[in-house]
């Protein structure tokens, strides 16, 4: 099936959603309204949204119907076991806890299972699950290997753990020290980039020889799936299905938001094995979340997400999802734009150092990037860098991570081919013209995550673009 022949979406389009263009002159000033920051953009102003896979994916008309048969009881939703059920066949974890989104579970996690002044190793950072481990009194340490800080490595499984840097851990605090691991599939913030899965079975037996729980981050664990089946040796002819089981079957449980891979427009859960930690977190989630049969969720929104999990398993769904991205990569690739390589799984990655070699890291090349291409063309691009690394914790000084990126991130089943073209353009246009492009620098810092409300100005004249 995935031979040399030409693919299509194994989808056809039933409904449309209409898109509004914009002047160069409108995307000028609702760029500087926003103060350069594309999150506070208003959505009727971008032409092709690639700010995030989160939430912006295009549910089935099976999901739709699944949202009829919304059982809207206060307890007990009819909903919640269909949703049990799918978690326990897919994930296979024991007990399910529903919550709001992704983070609303990494709180619960974080709360009952850190103590104040642990570590909390994980393959690379990402923004809400740190934060709230260092809410909780933890201190994150990336264990992820060196290779994922290098965009141009072409290394597989640039998601891997350095089970050397897990050791010297265990070496340097004691494993009670440790928190858990928290173990990412497809890691977000390396570029949509997937671990082995020897490297996770590895990892989760080294960690369970001493007594160090694992938790999933299982956010995008299906696309991880893919690739080990495409790269990874004696993994070809497993499904998908059947090697997100033998992911999730290695950790203790998971955190997921079910934006991504499960195809809801919001939606996440927790799910863990040993029966004491659900009890805690069931009696936890009543006081964040909602009761433990919805955990914050509408009985319709569970039946979705019960259906969007058994499609995201589908081998034809994933192979459309992720070709679509590498369609894109490879168009910017042949033009000699940097990105990060391999393709990740969700979008591609500009290497804003490389692409703006003039801008200097305290005036956020990434984040400069994604105000200009919206001003290019009505692509809407996110910061990866050091605007979203934040400040250090003792220090306050800024964080400059070894990345410092703009993601184009694909939503699942809502653009064509065509969309990918255009975007392509204005990248490539972009990059021929890159000395138009102008550093920024804050003029409002939010204390937490202050990539979402963060407030630029050009550091030189009014425009970040000034061709
Ligand atoms: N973990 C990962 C790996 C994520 O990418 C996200 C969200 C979360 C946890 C938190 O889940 O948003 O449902 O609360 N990532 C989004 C993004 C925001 O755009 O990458 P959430």
């Amino acid at each position: 099936m995935l031979g040399r022949r030409a693919w299509a979406e194994p989808w056809k389009v039933k409904m449309v959603e209409h898109l509004r263009m914009t002047t160069r002159g409108e995307r000028e000033r609702a760029i500087r309204e926003a103060g350069f920051n594309t999150f506070l953009l208003p959505s009727e102003l971008v032409y092709i949204d690639l700010l995030t896979d989160s939430g912006t994916s295009a549910m089935s008309d099976r999901q739709w119907a699944g949202l009829m048969m919304g059982d809207e009881a206060y307890a007990g939703s009819m909903n919640f076991y269909h949703l049990e059920a799918a978690v326990r066949k897919f994930y296979g974890y024991k007990h399910l806890i529903p919550t709001h989104q992704g983070r609303g579970a990494e709180h619960i996690l974080s709360q009952l299972c850190i103590g104040s002044g642990q570590i909390v190793p994980g393959n690379m950072y990402f923004t809400t699950t740190k934060m709230h481990q260092e809410l909780a009194g933890g201190t994150f340490a990336d264990v992820i290997i060196d290779a994922a800080h290098d965009p141009a490595s072409e290394h597989p499984f640039k998601g891997n753990c350095d089970l050397a840097k897990i050791e010297r851990l265990i070496r340097e605090f004691g494993a009670e020290k440790i928190a858990y691991l928290s173990l990412e599939t497809n890691v977000n913030m390396a570029g949509g980039q997937p671990c082995s899965l020897e490297n996770i079975k590895a990892t989760c037996e080294l960690c369970h020889r001493h007594g160090i729980k694992v938790f999933l981050d299982a956010t995008r664990a299906v696309e991880n799936a893919y690739f080990i089946q495409q790269r990874e040796q004696g993994c070809a002819r497993m499904s998908l299905a059947e090697i997100l089981r033998a992911i999730c079957d290695c950790t203790d449980g998971c955190t997921m938001s079910a934006k991504k891979d499960a195809l809801v427009n919001i939606g996440g859960f927790l799910a863990v094995n040993d029966d004491e930690l659900a009890e805690r977190a069931r009696n936890m989630v009543v006081v964040y979340e909602g009761l433990h049969t919805y955990g914050g969720l509408a009985g319709r929104d569970m039946e979705a997400m019960a259906i969007g999990i058994e499609e995201s398993v589908q081998l034809d769904h994933m192979h459309a999802r992720i070709g679509q991205v590498e369609y894109l990569g490879h168009k910017l690739i042949d033009a000699g734009v940097p990105i990060v390589r391999p393709i990740g799984g969700h979008g591609i990655f500009l290497d804003a150092k490389a692409f703006l070699p003039h801008v200097p890291r305290e005036e956020f090349p990434a984040q400069a990037l994604s105000a200009a291409l919206y001003v290019d063309s009505g692509v809407r691009a996110m910061e990866r860098g050091a605007v979203s690394a934040g400040r250090d914790k003792q220090t306050g000084k800024h964080l400059f991570p070894a990345l410092e990126l703009v993601r184009l991130t694909i939503p699942r089943r809502v653009y064509t081919q065509a969309h990918m073209d255009v975007t392509a353009e204005s990248v490539i246009s972009l990059y021929e013209d890159r000395q138009s492009i102008v550093g920024l620098r804050f003029t409002y810092e939010p204390k937490y995550l202050r990539f979402f409300q963060a407030r630029f100005e050009p550091v030189r004249g009014e425009r970040v673009l000034t061709n």
